[in-house]
């Protein structure tokens, strides 16, 4: 099969789990054999988009920059995972326009339970107003109409939200299915450097 080049493009407030599920997919994909990195908002925020803030200007400048990258990783045979909050939708079909192969994964969950959760106390200091302009609070979130993919952190658990994804990947011919072969030892080598490289396993 060809190994097709696509981006899987996480989009969903802030901890609803986009980050959490991207790297499980991303182990998954690297247990089938293909390369894939990861972009994800926290860490690009940290390089690639140093500097930049959180106005609708800054998010949409962000988000085009991953839209960027991603599309020369994804044209070039490579798999890319996006996982941005991305909360508008026009620059969201831009980066899509960019692509040929683009897979939306909206990761939902509901504000209550996310202010519940609330793992990294955000939404408690965006209530106090402490942050200002927090997605979701007093900061518009633009839900997809259409993602390729919808998996909800609430209803789910993140096993379920994986096997959906890889089964979209695996039916559209994105990822070879998972044939319970075993695959060569050389192979097998290449992926648990992989995996180490990237903290997965020891
Ligand atoms: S995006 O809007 O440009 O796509 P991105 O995913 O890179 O956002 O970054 C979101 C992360 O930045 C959140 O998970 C949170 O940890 C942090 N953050 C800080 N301020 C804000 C804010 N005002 N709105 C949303 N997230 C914020």
């Amino acid at each position: 099969m060809a190994n097709k080049g696509f981006t899987l493009w996480f989009t969903g407030l802030s901890g609803a789990g986009k980050t959490t599920l991207a790297k499980k997919v991303q182990k998954q994909i690297l247990k089938r054999g293909r390369n894939v990195e990861m972009l994800d908002g926290d860490v690009v925020r940290t390089n690639l988009s140093k500097g930049l803030g959180f106005s609708k200007e800054d998010r949409d400048t962000n988000i085009r920059r991953i839209g960027f990258v991603s599309a020369l990783l994804a044209r070039n045979e490579a798999i890319c995972i996006a996982a941005a909050i991305s909360p508008y939708k026009a620059v969201r079909d831009e980066v899509r326009a960019m692509h040929e192969n683009f897979v939306e994964v909206y990761t939902e969950c509901s504000l209550d339970a996310l202010e519940e959760r609330d793992v990294k106390g955000l939404y408690k200091k965006a209530r106090a107003g402490e942050i200002k302009g927090f997605t979701g609070v007093d900061d518009p979130y633009e839900a997809p109409e259409n993602p390729e993919v919808l998996v909800n952190s609430e209803t789910q658990d993140i096993d379920e939200s994986t096997d959906i994804i890889m089964r979209y990947l695996e039916t559209k011919g994105l990822i070879p299915a998972a044939t319970g072969e075993d695959i060569g030892t050389e192979e097998e080598g290449r992926i648990k450097d992989k995996l180490k490289a990237l903290n997965f396993i020891d």
